[in-house]
């Protein structure tokens, strides 16, 4: 070693090493510090703030709240499947379905996180087929013109997609990853962008009576484990069932959707509004239940039109929807996203299923946080319903792009004129020392990048040009160089939630729209939840925004990097996958003439 080294010539042996571990360490840290991301960031020893000031703010009570609801879910994770079933049935009232077991170690085998309230949707969404005659469900089912067919463990697209979105092949895709000891069955799929099914209260209330009346637990030894098929349905080819389908024509989409909220909710009976030419107006004194004091506390409700009548004037989706066609009777029909009225039969929207980078973001999810600039970012187009001259003001998207307009906000604070998309928020509730001087379109104008980047084809929408400009795209990943990620529905739901999740950035959301995921993420744990007026929207960014050193700032950075890693946990392509499979054993069982006696039983056997 080290042969013929001079030791005696500078510089010395000695010094060659330190400078060489010097070098060595240097390039450690360096590269440490660049790659360090997401890796060695110890988030779950992390604690929200508590410190003067902060302590007071309600935003705290609720995160330090939800925190303790997600941890205690997670103290319910099944890791076995003798518990998983007793918890089945503890929840359901059931045996859970014949299939249980290969599903429940397909999921051990992929490390999925599996609570069963994480499954809850599924059971919301098919409880009325229960109350259906079986034999109408299956042929209703099987004679869709756009169905996912499994059979002898194969899994099919079967229907015309000519010159259509990829959507059946994308489905088809994911089921067919399971489908090998699967029973037969038949998920037909809806292949409009907005969900078409808005049964009345009453009639779904009746269905759920006599599921509930119906529902038993058989003795083990009764127990039947094999799905009969559907080889009879196959061969007796049932025809199209077409209900009547309602468009604009016939009706509003709010005048429909209202039936479905039973009698003790607040837009029951609520009719559509009919002179959008007003400004969109917000609440007065608005109280709901699911806030406290003025910020989101039950996501389930707050996503909920039922609750909200005056979304009626304040969403595109109610204002004028882009198409409709939607009917009163309960069809089976599977989507990737619903109004929570709606009686789709929810799975994973198929934009999660593609690679395409607008919807992922690609694999870049954003350098760390201190590297990003305090900021919300937000593009997208000018969507959301039919906008028109008379009613553009009271659209979602318009609305969120003009509230982060610091033009806009800075001239209502100047001339004290409210702009016609939203009222200033009630300072009696929140209270802001920008709002009370007078300088939030100030703030606005460093803290906010936002804008559209399509307005509509040229000429036919010159309404806007007063209030909007179209600005370049941004590539996701650019976006994601910025902390805050406000998130929009468009016509239907927003599919870039997922990549948001998956960001290194922190998502803001507000939503009509439900999607599978609901149950298996927390507000204020994984992100920040909005009311859909957005009167929260100021305060929410205020509270986080206060930048680097800030204790709001060490919040969002919390939510962004604990829904980061929760994302890369339950929101996988497993995990979409272990919901679809889950979800078609149990709707293999709903289409079986012995749908009462199926059921897995092996472990109380043991
Ligand atoms: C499924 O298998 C059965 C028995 O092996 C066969 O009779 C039937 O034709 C098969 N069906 C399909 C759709 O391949
Ligand atoms: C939220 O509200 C719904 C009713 O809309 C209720 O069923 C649910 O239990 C509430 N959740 C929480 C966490 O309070
Ligand atoms: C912001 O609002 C002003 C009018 O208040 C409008 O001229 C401008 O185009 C808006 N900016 C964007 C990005 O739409």
């Amino acid at each position: 070693m080290f042969k013929g080294f001079d030791v005696r010539v500078w510089p010395s042996r000695l010094v060659v090493r330190y400078f060489v571990v010097f070098v060595v360490l240097a390039f450690l840290f360096t590269n440490y510090y660049l790659w360090s991301d997401w890796q060695t960031w110890d988030v779950d020893s992390y604690q929200p703030p508590s410190g003067p000031g902060v302590a007071q703010h309600p935003i705290k009570k609720l995160m330090k709240d939800a925190r303790a609801r997600h941890n205690e879910q997670l103290s319910r994770r099944s890791l076995d499947v003798a518990t998983a079933a007793a918890r089945y049935r503890e929840a359901r009232g059931r045996h859970p379905p014949p299939g249980f077991d290969l599903w429940f170690q397909a999921a051990l085998d992929t490390d999925a996180v599996i609570v069963e309230d994480f499954f809850d949707r599924i059971y919301k969404d098919l409880t009325p087929f229960w109350g259906m005659d079986t034999k109408m469900v299956r042929d209703r089912a099987h004679s869709w013109p756009w169905v996912v067919r499994v059979r002898n463990g194969t899994a099919h697209g079967d229907g015309d997609v000519e010159g259509r979105v990829p959507w059946l092949q994308l489905w088809t895709g994911l089921v067919g990853e399971f489908a090998e000891g699967m029973p037969d069955v038949d998920m037909p799929i809806n292949y409009m962008d907005e969900p078409r099914l808005l049964v009345p209260h009453n009639q779904i209330a009746k269905l759920v009576a006599k599921e509930a009346k119906e529902r038993k637990m058989p003795d083990a030894k009764d127990v039947k484990r094999e799905y009969q098929g559907l080889a009879a349905v196959d061969e007796a080819k049932p025809k199209l069932y077409d209900p009547r389908w309602y468009g604009f024509s016939d009706s509003d989409y709010w005048s429909l959707a209202a039936k479905t909220c039973g009698p003790n909710t607040p837009a029951y009976g609520v009719k559509a509004e009919k002179d959008f030419s007003k400004p969109a107006e917000f609440p007065s004194h608005y109280k709901p239940s699911y806030v406290e004091e003025g910020y989101i506390l039950n996501w389930t409700s707050a996503m909920d039109p039922c609750e909200q009548p005056h979304l009626r004037q304040l969403h595109g989706s109610f204002v004028e929807p882009v198409s409709m066609s939607s009917t009163d009777e309960l069809i089976p029909l599977f989507g990737g996203s619903k109004l929570p009225m709606n009686n789709e039969i929810l799975i994973p929207g198929a934009m999660y299923l593609t690679d395409d980078e607008f919807y992922s973001g690609g694999e870049s999810h954003g350098p760390q946080w201190h590297w990003k600039k305090t900021a919300a970012i937000w593009r997208g187009d000018a969507s959301g319903g039919r906008a028109k001259a008379h009613t553009w003001h009271h659209f979602h998207r318009h609305r969120l792009v003009d509230m982060l307009n610091a033009t806009t906000v800075s001239t209502a604070e100047a001339s004290g004129k409210r702009p016609v998309t939203f009222e200033p928020p009630d300072t009696s509730i929140y209270s802001s020392s920008r709002a009370e001087s007078k300088e939030l379109g100030k703030w606005l104008g460093t803290f906010a990048d936002v804008g559209f980047t399509y307005l509509c084809p040229p000429g036919q929408c010159d309404y806007l040009t007063d209030f909007y400009h179209v600005v370049e795209r941004i590539p996701m990943k650019t976006q994601y160089t910025y902390k805050f990620l406000p998130d929009a529905d468009g016509n239907s739901f927003s599919a870039r939630f997922r990549g948001f999740m998956r960001s290194t950035s922190v998502p803001l959301k507000a939503t009509i729209y439900a999607e599978w995921h609901d149950d298996r993420l927390t507000p204020w744990v994984h992100f920040i939840p909005l009311d859909n007026t957005y009167r929260d929207l100021y305060p929410v960014l205020e509270f986080f925004g206060d930048g680097p050193g800030g204790q709001g700032d060490a919040a969002a950075r919390f939510i962004a990097e604990k829904g980061r890693i929760w994302a890369e946990q339950v929101l996988r392509r497993e995990d979409m996958k272990l919901y679809v499979w889950r979800l078609l054993l149990e709707w293999a069982r709903v289409c079986d003439d012995e749908r009462h006696a199926l059921g897995y039983v092996d472990d109380l056997l043991l």
